[in-house]
């Protein structure tokens, strides 16, 4: 193969593509799936429990009884089926939604970009946590946001600082387009929103007419504490735009997701999934619903619910047992991920060449949750895709090179 002059398309991206960079993690899906490394990195769902069986008899069914129907394109919004069994998975959180108040996407993701897509002009500001789910920062940054970030402590995003953001916006006679808030176990930090702040929210909402959107892919993998009502249905101003998906709950591999939004638009995000990708998978949906028909998938929630709870036990034990005392971490009742703090002084994307290198284990750097290179000394921990003993053997590993660091550190300090 000749050799391309890397500088040859240049001239030829659009602008916006200037802040696109693959994530961290992405990248690392190659390193990562290597048998000897350890990888607290990846958020990925424990499906080697699913049932085979299950699957095979729903895809057979399929196969032989809608063969043509599961091939072929379907409506963009998704079969009738889907949205009715979407909304019977958000009445187990206590939100009822009406079916045809659903647009069912390709994953939870598309519903991200789909709001990137439709409401945001270069310079626009929208409000995240800080940090925010990494996978959304290139969907925000393509469209060219002004993504401001709010902190977030152990009760979730400091609603204060929301409000004094849009009040300071408001006076410079700007209003954010959204507010993008992860309120369970969010990704990456592992807290939720307290009830308190959660009404907070709707309420700044009302009062000064804004938009939330509200991505809610681990609200079902709660394994400690009390459920708290999704965001959407404590609003009763037409004000939260609802993303979901199937990724958490039965799987990623499907790539179903869904927005529940008011009616204009749902039609505005219609037209903007056409231009996209004209409609969910036909097969997917089909598979999904067969399968609702066929199992209590909420089993299958519960099992995978208890797999977790084990395994973040496991990691918090390794992390007191292991990890040195100037770091800290939060504590998840649910979901996938423990978001820990190291010293100031140490660059955990430095620190992951030399974990991965010298000590075989992988997790997220803090840097991809935010755009203004905060988070240079945290990193996100998944428990959810490795055993117990991996997550031992790993957090001792990655303690080890940490406790390297910072001793390195201080003989430099002359300390
Ligand atoms: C907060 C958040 N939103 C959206 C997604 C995208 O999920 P999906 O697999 O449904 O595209 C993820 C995936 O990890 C996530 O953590």
């Amino acid at each position: 193969m000749t050799r391309i002059d890397l500088d040859k398309y240049d001239g030829f991206y659009a602008e916006r593509t200037g802040c696109l960079r693959s994530s961290v993690m992405r990248d690392l899906m190659a390193v990562t799936a290597r048998p000897e490394v350890i990888s607290l990195a990846g958020g990925l769902p424990a499906t080697s429990s699913f049932p085979e069986k299950t699957l095979a008899r729903v895809t057979h069914e399929i196969a032989m009884n809608s063969c043509a129907e599961a091939l072929q394109y379907g409506p963009t919004e998704g079969f009738d089926e889907t949205k009715k069994n979407i909304a019977r998975v958000m009445a187990e959180e206590d939100t009822l939604v009406d079916p045809d108040n659903i647009l069912v996407t390709t994953g939870g993701q598309q519903g991200i970009d789909l709001m990137a897509r439709i409401f945001i002009n270069p310079g626009d500001p929208i409000i995240t946590e800080g940090p925010t789910y990494p996978g959304a920062v290139p969907s925000f940054c393509g469209f060219q946001a002004d993504i401001i970030q709010v902190p977030l402590d152990g009760d979730g995003i400091r609603t204060d600082q929301v409000r004094a953001e849009v009040e300071r916006l408001m006076k410079e006679g700007k209003k954010p387009k959204f507010i993008y808030v992860i309120p369970n176990f969010h990704n990456p930090a592992g807290v939720s929103l307290s009830m308190e702040r959660r009404l907070e929210l709707v309420e700044l909402a009302r009062e000064r007419q804004l938009l939330i959107i509200e991505d809610n892919p681990y609200g079902q993998l709660r394994f400690e504490g009390e459920s708290l009502p999704t965001i959407y249905s404590l609003d009763d101003d037409n004000n939260v735009i609802y993303l979901g998906t199937f990724s958490k709950i039965i799987s990623p591999g499907m790539r179903l997701g869904w927005i529940v939004a008011p009616t204009p638009l749902l039609q505005k995000f219609n037209l903007g999934k056409q231009a996209a990708d004209l409609c969910p998978s036909t097969l997917a949906q089909m598979v999904v619903n067969e399968y609702f028909r066929e199992a209590r998938w909420q089993d299958y929630v519960e099992r995978t619910t208890a797999i977790y709870h084990k395994r973040r036990d496991a990691m918090l034990a390794a992390l007191e047992e292991y990890f040195p005392e100037e770091a800290s971490w939060t504590v998840p009742q649910g979901g996938f991920y423990i978001w820990a703090t190291l010293p100031e002084y140490l660059d955990t994307t430095d620190l992951l060449a030399l974990a991965v290198e010298e000590e075989k284990v992988a997790f997220v750097p803090g840097e991809g949750a935010y755009v203004d290179g905060r988070g240079k000394n945290q990193m996100r921990l998944a428990y959810c895709a490795v055993p117990e003993d991996r997550i031992e053997e790993g957090i001792k590993r990655l303690a080890k090179v940490i406790r390297n660091q910072m001793a390195l550190y201080r003989a430099l300090k002359g300390e």
